[in-house]
């Protein structure tokens, strides 16, 4: 089984309209809500390819249920909810039709204090001990859980050393993961980057980036490139995958989509060709529509078999 652990959910909401103007009252004909915050995508395209997911979100208020409620009944996926007092946010965008654009309101997270962060570990470490794979996904909401995937990662290694770790994450909680030396990372460049502390515009700069998350214990580093494709290096060899081109609809997601792949594949112990293959194709899958991570296998499998790959 794969889990996903994602401690700062939302209820994504999205109004389509034709355009708007700043300033002046919108009316939405038509909206979406699906429940949001990158591990819930990873375990909808877990799902689509055929592996058993259940996803972990730490959840408050009508807001957190309704998360929950979409998980189990929209998405068919088993929810393990840790709640808390705080109430789960909501992010709302606001599509325009006519220009094919995006803009994103996100509330904030909830406050967690350091009981229910001390109760969380306890319990995601139960929970993740079980698993075959633990990916751990997106911020966390505040600072009190800043250490949760380092923690994490630590207590799998040392209790559960059997359960591989994937982190796709940012900032300080990515820091402190890394740390921890999970089996693999998949930032994008910008999180490289930040990470890093440097640019990373060249192909050398990457490879570069590459050979840092190996000092650091990891085992296979993913950095995605959005269409340019992926580095993937699992230390030994290090290979330039690029995707085929789509007309890219909506790209959010894609990074989610090529974690579900990697925990499939190492779950399953897929070789590097496969999946680079099908996780470039299923981030291409996913771009090439509106939904978050609604991936079917037969796309997937025809675009993998148009993945290029350059050993680098
Ligand atoms: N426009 C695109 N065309 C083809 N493939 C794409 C496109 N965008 C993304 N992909 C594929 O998806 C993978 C992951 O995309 P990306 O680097 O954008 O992840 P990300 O920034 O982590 O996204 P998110 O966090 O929103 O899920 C890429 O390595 C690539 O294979
Ligand atoms: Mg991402």
């Amino acid at each position: 089984m794969i889990l996903t652990i994602t401690p700062n959910p939302c209820v994504d909401k999205t109004l389509f309209i034709d355009t708007f103007t700043a300033g002046t009252k919108v009316r939405a004909p038509r909206y979406t809500t699906i429940p949001g915050g990158k591990g819930t995508n990873v375990a909808r395209v877990v799902k689509a390819l055929g592996h058993e997911s259940a996803a972990l979100v730490v959840v408050g208020g009508h807001t957190g249920r309704h998360v929950v409620d979409m998980i189990e009944q929209q998405d068919g996926t088993p929810c393990l909810p840790f709640w808390v007092a705080g109430a789960t946010r909501t992010i709302t965008t606001v599509y325009e039709e006519a220009e094919r654009r995006q803009t994103a309101f996100f509330e904030p997270g909830p406050d967690v204090t350091e009981a229910e962060a001390g109760a969380l570990l306890a319990f995601a470490a139960q929970a993740a001990a079980g698993a075959g794979v633990v990916t751990f996904n997106g911020a966390v909401p505040n600072p009190a859980l800043q250490d949760l995937y380092g923690w994490l990662i630590a207590y799998l290694q040392k209790k559960a050393p059997g359960v591989t770790t994937i982190l796709d994450s940012y900032g300080e909680e990515f820091l402190r993961g890394l740390k921890a030396m999970p089996h693999v990372v998949k930032p994008n460049v910008e999180e490289a980057e930040a990470l890093l502390g440097r640019p990373l515009q060249t192909l050398t700069a990457r490879k570069e980036a590459m050979a840092y998350f190996h000092e650091h214990g990891v085992e296979m580093a993913v950095l995605s490139m959005g269409r340019e494709g992926a580095l993937v290096s699992d230390g030994r060899t290090c290979v330039h995958a690029v995707p085929p081109a789509v007309e890219e609809i909506n790209p959010v997601g894609s990074g989610d989509a090529l974690v579900a792949v990697l925990a499939v594949g190492l779950l399953e112990g897929w070789d590097l060709e496969r999946i680079c293959r099908w996780g470039m194709a299923a981030g291409a899958a996913n771009a090439a529509r509106w939904e978050l991570g609604v991936v079917e296998p037969a796309e997937v499998e025809a675009l993998a078999a148009q993945v290029e790959l350059r050993e680098i």
